[in-house]
């Protein structure tokens, strides 16, 4: 194979795989060569595209999902508004630099962190600041990129929210109920910005709460093993929905049953649920 060629395979940032697969291909020289590598070429950059995901930083740096699947996995997305991504962090674990859109999170367990980078007074690439995180901080961070490390000696869990570049408004519900203002035994913000609510409901076995419309929302269960939804508050369209602690659940107001409702817990167990809500 010439320098050019090897040159040129190099540069295209293939697996060693795919690299392989071209050599071959040149190597063998068959009729099709050319369709064969054009072939593996346009793989690879389909695999890239993917790899890179919904966001593209001027840093150039991956989204945390790119950077560490093993470490963050989107749980709930809706297209067009965001994806909920839980971080699950053995003791140990060390993250690849990536960058973050503004995100809203939530820690499920105290976690302490090495971090390089925001939001620790330090920069990526230099020796990290030690941030202690207790469970239920629900804190707002700005756009930044970072380098993560658990240095407890137990698993580290989150969960944030990240919109995404794309989002655009849901627009004014009419005669718009909120859960927080008809339920606020059932509903409390955690916090806030001017674009997304954090909430957390908890609902007792048997309780029910009053009806209440939504705008998009992600759903992350913390505890709780069924919930009945009466979509529009129609006892008659009543839907039972079994539930497990830490699923992800994308709820889109385009679809009715998460548009407005009542709820109750008709399960056995206390209900909290964790919700990231737009608020326009
Ligand atoms: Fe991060
Ligand atoms: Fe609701």
């Amino acid at each position: 194979m010439s320098a050019e060629i090897k040159a040129y395979l190099d540069s295209q940032g293939l697996s060693e795989a795919m690299t392989a697969a071209v050599k071959q291909v040149i190597n063998e020289r068959p009729a099709n060569a050319l369709k064969a590598v054009s072939e593996i070429l346009m793989k690879a950059a389909l695999a890239k595209e993917a790899k890179a995901g919904p966001f593209s930083f001027p840093s150039g740096l991956p989204d945390c999902c790119s950077a560490s699947p093993d470490l963050y996995k989107t749980i709930a997305e809706i297209p067009g508004v965001g994806r909920l991504v839980e971080m699950i962090f053995p003791p140990g674990a060390k993250d690849a630099p990536h960058e973050h859109p503004i995100h809203s999170m939530y820690f499920v367990v105290d976690c302490k962190l090495k971090i390089s980078g925001g939001p620790t007074p330090t920069k990526l690439g230099e020796e990290g600041g030690v941030v202690e995180v207790p469970a239920g901080a629900a804190p707002i961070f700005p756009a930044m990129a970072h380098q993560v490390e658990n240095i407890g000696d137990k698993e580290g869990k989150a969960v944030f929210l990240e919109p995404y570049p794309n989002c655009k408004p849901c627009g004014a519900v009419e005669g718009y109920i909120s859960p927080f203002t008809v339920s606020p035994g059932c509903y409390k913000i955690l916090t806030e910005d001017d674009d997304w609510i954090t909430g957390m409901l908890t609902m007792k076995v048997g309780e029910k709460d009053e009806f209440h419309h939504h705008k998009d929302h992600l759903i992350y269960v913390l505890e709780g093993d069924g919930v009945t939804i009466y979509p529009g508050g129609k006892e008659e369209d009543a839907m039972v929905v079994p539930l497990a602690p830490f699923a992800g659940i994308p709820a889109p107001m385009a679809a009715p049953p998460f548009a407005s409702h009542t709820l109750k817990n008709t399960g056995t167990k206390e209900l909290k649920m964790l919700f990231f809500e737009a608020k326009k």
